[in-house]
């Protein structure tokens, strides 16, 4: 009988962690439950000790989640382990991951622990894991470049002590498909009680071989396989899970496996992952991309109408892609937007369907036809995901060759308008000087990209936003048939995510300031080598608006 790969997903935790990434709890929770959906086995929610805001929302994926198992990172230290148990311990299935580093370079610099030290606290901290928590997996950190003999004394060791996952990383993504498989292999043939534990692969991305190096673990032994929707996470991300899943689907013939995973909704997960996080997937990402199942040329397109399987080694329904006939246009109703979304892949809450009816009719004023292209565009905009801090009320630029270009904005907070005038050498660069002027919180813009959803010449317009301050990267996108209006929708999603952050930061550290009877913190402006990153606002924001921006 084919033997059960355990499917774990980490993008809440090791994809989260890839900047540009973040969600908030109830994002978060809404992905959990979406990966639950999806079918995966273990659900990695987070690291809990990493702050507060990662422990509530690793206890609050533990509380929501029934069929999966929810683990939570945590070093090899007790304060991470008993913080880890209390995040997952209401759990249907709780789990402790806890991880120490074992490659000679990670020892000697990093942890400046010898092998023998590593190997003692990794067995007393798996044995203080199993004695709070049911089910327990260990990681040897950089185990891909550690030193094979003590590796295979570390993972009986830990198996000894308790440990019913040992997971093998290739942390820096340096292995080869070849070399990695022989790994698995040896361990499975040199570790004497390596058939009382399940053994996990997690291969990260650097040389493009996340996908491949797993896949090769699996073949040599390993029954769980560490993956993130389309591959997110640090540097170059981890092994996309809609990669490894279909390449099993697809190569039954060589991977003879069972897995519980739903592939049909694999489309629709990768949908949420992008209109949470407000980050594009690539045209051109293998099974999940807007291109993955679009055939453009002749050739290819008469082989197909001949017999799909020229051409068509998976189904896109197979993945939850549905076809449709149907056009929408302006005199559609909501309920057949509705409809052609949920085929898409988004499920719409009512208040989010009513927001995106309203930007769908808007654009169908003006456009005639409106492309499924074009609906995935206006859902992942990423304005309805993003908090409603600021909004967009009117704008008017004046602008043309041989002048200097003038913006007045107005923008809604609580009600309130707000309104700034700014002038500058181009419409897009004045209105968001005029954005940055009413916020009152400078910003870097760190990348603006405009393109057309479609060919066409009323095509929408997209705009991708990524902006910085001291706190972090945030993204945003915008989409309209005037590109202005898109540029200022992706800015404002982009600075509400900012604004959000800032402000429970603030409140936070007021409330801790308050508490312990300290003066509130003052608001630090972004230091000149920040500023002078900015692709157009370094140096160009004017004596007086620069002191205004600063006061808190
Ligand atoms: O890449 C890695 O080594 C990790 C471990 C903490 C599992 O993410
Ligand atoms: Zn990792």
């Amino acid at each position: 009988m084919a033997e059960h790969i355990a499917i774990f997903d980490t993008t809440l935790r090791d994809g989260e962690q890839a900047p540009g990434y973040s969600m908030n709890l109830e994002e978060k929770l809404r992905f959990a439950k979406q990966l639950e959906e999806l079918g995966v086995d273990v659900i990695e929610a987070g690291f809990a000790i990493a702050s507060p805001g990662d422990f509530a929302s690793v206890q609050a994926i533990a509380s929501a989640v029934q069929t999966c198992t929810v683990a939570s990172l945590s070093r090899a230290l007790t304060k991470d382990i008993d913080c880890a148990w209390d995040a997952v311990k209401a759990a249907a299935k709780p789990r402790i991951h806890t991880f120490i580093a074992t490659s000679d370079l990670h020892l000697e610099y990093k942890l400046k622990m010898s092998r023998d030290k590593a190997l003692e606290q990794a067995i007393a901290m798996v044995s203080h894991a199993r004695n709070l928590c049911p089910e327990v997996e260990f990681s040897a950190e950089d185990a891909a470049r550690t030193d094979r003999d003590y590796l295979c004394r570390v993972v009986e060791a830990v198996i000894k002590a308790g440990a019913q996952v040992v997971n093998i990383p290739d942390t820096v993504g340096y292995s080869m498909p070849q070399e990695f498989g022989d790994l698995i292999a040896y361990l499975m043939n040199h570790v004497p009680n390596i058939d009382k534990a399940i053994i996990s692969v997690h291969c990260h991305n650097d040389l493009g071989l996340a996908v491949a190096n797993s896949l090769a673990g699996l073949k040599a032994g390993a029954r769980q396989a560490e993956c993130t929707v389309c591959g997110i996470g640090e540097r170059a991300g981890n092994a996309a899970v809609e990669e490894l899943v279909m390449t099993m689907r697809t190569r039954k013939d060589l991977f003879d496996f069972s897995y519980g995973l739903k592939t049909e909704e694999l489309y629709k997960t990768s949908r949420l992952l992008s209109s949470i996080t407000g980050v594009a997937i690539a045209p051109n990402k293998a099974i999940v991309g807007a291109n993955a199942f679009a055939h453009e040329s002749g050739i290819h397109q008469h082989g197909m109408m001949a017999h799909a399987q020229t051409y068509e080694i998976m189904t896109p329904e197979s993945i939850g892609l549905k076809k449709t006939t149907m056009v929408l246009g302006k005199h559609s109703g909501q309920h057949a937007f509705v409809r052609r979304m949920e085929d898409l892949g988004y499920t719409l809450s009512q208040e989010m369907a009513g927001k995106l009816f309203a930007d769908f009719k808007n654009v169908a004023d003006k456009k005639k036809e409106i492309t499924d292209r074009d609906l995935v565009a206006l859902m992942e905009s990423g304005t309805h995901a993003a908090p409603q801090i600021y909004e967009l009320d009117n704008f008017v630029v004046n602008s043309g060759n041989n002048m200097t270009t003038t913006a007045c904005v107005t923008l809604r907070r609580d009600g309130r308008k707000m309104q700034a005038v700014e002038m500058a050498t181009g419409p897009v660069y004045a209105c968001y000087k005029a954005v940055e002027k009413i916020i009152k919180h400078s910003y870097v813009l760190e990348d603006y990209q405009l393109r057309a959803v479609t060919e066409h010449r009323d095509a929408l317009g997209e705009v991708m936003v990524k902006i910085s301050d001291n706190h972090g990267v945030y993204r945003g996108r915008g989409v309209s048939t005037d590109i202005i209006e898109a540029s200022m929708q992706g800015l404002l999603a982009a600075v509400n995510r900012m604004v959000e952050v800032a402000e429970s930061n603030r409140k936070e550290s007021e409330e801790s300031d308050h508490s312990a009877g300290r003066k509130a913190k003052e608001w630090v402006p972004l230091s000149e080598e920040a500023r002078s990153r900015d692709m157009k606002m370094s140096g160009t924001i004017d004596e007086d608006v620069t002191k205004e921006l600063y006061h808190v």
